[in-house]
């Protein structure tokens, strides 16, 4: 639903983004910005700030930015509204809300409390004669009873309606135990329990939220787990397992496992880091998510082919959140949960502290393709090596993991040394060409990051960025630009900005980016960018000179045109009889 635009800066005005964001941040304050780590991406020098004055943050390093509802956005994982919602409370307002807005809120309060019912019930029947055969399950995979307790396991007993019968009694209904994936329907168009006859793991969001369960069969029998669908309340992208009780854990660190009995394991020999993902290959909102709680990943897949390329799939998601990732190769037993129970903790703890960095595991990865016994392949493996090497831009590095494949190779380091050089010479060279390229065409440096964003006319979104940059410092220099049409802005996204804070302007709202509607976060992060650029003066001169350059700018794209527009006007009178 849209809020009113009254409504949305009194929100903005009672959450001052330096408190909100300093809730999460610590900031210090430089001149007329704050700054601090970035919540958003791993660093170690401070390049996130917040000009509170402008009532934005901007990221110098990762280019995440925006105003307070942005901000809420991304750092608790909300839609627009919802981020309205949670600021509007955080300040003790209340939320005007609309028919539509309050069913589907209710519906949502609804199924996670069905489904925390939910999971009280499964939780009963394990202890109950229903559940004997899980219990015993349980037990044989030797989960203790704290760890059944800790996680909330239980059981669904083996019936049509056993769930269904209990949670009518407590008056839900049918179609919220389907609506929660609780339930399914027949062709036939009868309604039964999903889970029957498994042990079941309740899935709990960040929040402590139970969204949906995980069932497994105690026998051979397929699919071996069971897992809630899709449903308003669950989305197996947005969430992994158990990450409700590592997001506490002082370890330092985050285990991401396959499996649902490899996290528990790992808990209960007090490995309480450990998260799964829930029967998906990691997504690109797991890595964010886990960026959040940690900066240092483990990555614990199957050693078969598939685990292998999880592992590489998910190096380059995780580091690109700025998360340090590490791989450890498991080895005497197929998964975590099967190695502690064989071989304990301690012996766990040594794998783990073995654990390789991304390089010596991606290293070992190109090891592995070639026969070291073969001169021919040896040389194949040396080039590959030394290619890979030349990435690392760490001298350091560059020589110890050389020593490292040299031995491999068993050739001298001295031959290895001379092909990395090699390789990062041509490397450096390309980079040098590259940079060249960029350097000869500065205008490309203004360019927003964004494909969909590009400017097509430098010089005319310059001084757009002049005319949005300073109406948000001093918006009384609207005043000047109150007979610029927007449709003269180069670039459609500075246009609809130009218009909406003109409008704001003159309706007396607040001239701030935070407020804007229909703006998506690339595009926030853009303006908070644009914001932060301090090449831009504030002054009336200023102004007039950047709507001069905007008036030229898009008198001289619109004057070889303007014969042909003139024949279209005319053809369209033509076609629709149209009187002027
Ligand atoms: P595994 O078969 O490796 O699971 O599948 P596991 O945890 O070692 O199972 P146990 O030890 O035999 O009990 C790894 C994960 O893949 C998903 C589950 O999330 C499981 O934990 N999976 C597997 C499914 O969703 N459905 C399946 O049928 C099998
Ligand atoms: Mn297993």
């Amino acid at each position: 639903m849209a809020f009113l635009p009254s409504f949305i800066d009194d929100v903005i005005a009672r959450n001052p983004i330096e408190d909100v964001v300093g809730q999460y941040v610590a900031l210090k304050r430089q001149g007329g910005n704050l700054f601090g780590l970035c919540p958003f991406h791993g660093e170690k020098t401070a390049s996130f700030s917040v000009a509170p004055e402008k009532g934005i943050f901007y990221c110098f390093g990762c280019h995440k930015g925006g105003g307070v509802i942005n901000f809420i956005m991304e750092i608790e994982n909300l839609s627009y509204p919802d981020s309205v919602r949670y600021l509007a409370k955080r300040a003790g307002l209340e939320a005007p809300e609309d028919e539509q807005y309050q069913s589907r809120y209710r519906k949502q309060e609804r199924l996670w409390s069905l489904s925390k019912e939910a999971a009280r019930f499964f939780c009963g029947q394990l202890y109950a004669p229903a559940g004997a055969a899980g219990l015993a399950y349980a037990q044989k995979r030797r989960l203790s009873k704290n760890t059944l307790t800790k996680f909330g396991i239980g059981f669904a007993p083996n019936a049509w309606s056993g769930l269904l019968d209990a949670m009518k009694r407590k008056g839900y209904t049918e179609e919220e135990l389907l609506e929660a994936g609780l339930a399914v329907k027949s062709a036939k168009g009868a309604v039964y329990d999903r889970f029957r006859n498994r042990l079941m793991f309740p899935i709990i969001d960040v929040r402590g939220n139970v969204i949906g369960f995980g069932g497994r069969v105690m026998d051979d029998s397929t699919p071996k787990y069971l897992n809630s669908p899709e449903t308003l309340i669950f989305n197996k992208r947005k969430n992994l397992f158990a990450l409700n009780l590592a997001k506490k854990s002082k370890q330092g660190r985050i285990i991401l496992v396959e499996g649902y009995m490899d996290a528990i394991a790992l808990h209960q020999f007090g490995f309480d880091c450990a998260v799964a993902s829930l029967g998906t290959s990691l997504t690109e909102e797991h890595a964010a998510l886990l960026s959040r709680y940690t900066d240092q990943v483990v990555l614990i897949y199957d050693g078969d082919a598939a685990g292998q390329n999880a592992t590489q799939r998910a190096i380059p998601m995780l580091e690109k959140t700025g998360v340090q990732v590490k791989v450890l190769r498991m080895r005497g037993a197929k998964d975590p949960d099967e190695f502690l129970n064989k071989y304990g903790a301690d012996r766990f703890k040594l794998l783990l502290e073995e654990s390789e960095n991304r390089v010596e595991y991606q290293l070992r990865a190109i090891e592995r393709k070639y026969d070291l016994k073969s001169d021919e392949q040896r040389v194949r493996f040396l080039q590959e090596a030394a290619e890979f090497l030349a990435t690392l831009s760490n001298a350091v590095q560059r020589e110890v993991y050389g020593v490292r494949a040299a031995e491999a190779a068993g050739i001298t380091y001295e031959a290895m040394k001379l092909e990395v050089q090699k390789a990062y010479k041509r490397r450096v060279n390309r980079e040098k060409k590259k940079q060249e390229k960029i350097d000869l065409a500065p205008a490309a440096a203004q360019q927003p990051k964004p494909r969909s964003m590009r400017y097509t006319n430098i010089r005319s979104a310059m001084a757009e960025e002049g005319v949005i940059s300073m109406a948000l410092r001093e918006p009384a220099l609207l005043d000047l630009a109150g007979n610029l049409p927007a449709a003269y802005f180069s670039s459609e996204l500075l246009g609809k900005v130009f218009r909406q804070l003109l409008l704001r302007y003159q309706q007396g709202l607040s001239v701030t980016l935070g407020a804007l509607e229909d703006v998506t976060p690339e595009e926030a992060s853009h303006l908070a960018a644009v914001a932060q650029k301090q090449q831009f003066p504030v002054s009336e001169q200023a102004m007039q000179d950047c709507i001069a350059t905007i008036r030229q700018e898009y008198a001289k794209s619109h004057a070889d045109s303007s014969d042909a527009l003139m024949a279209l006007r005319e053809k369209m009178r033509e076609r629709k009889g149209y009187q002027p």
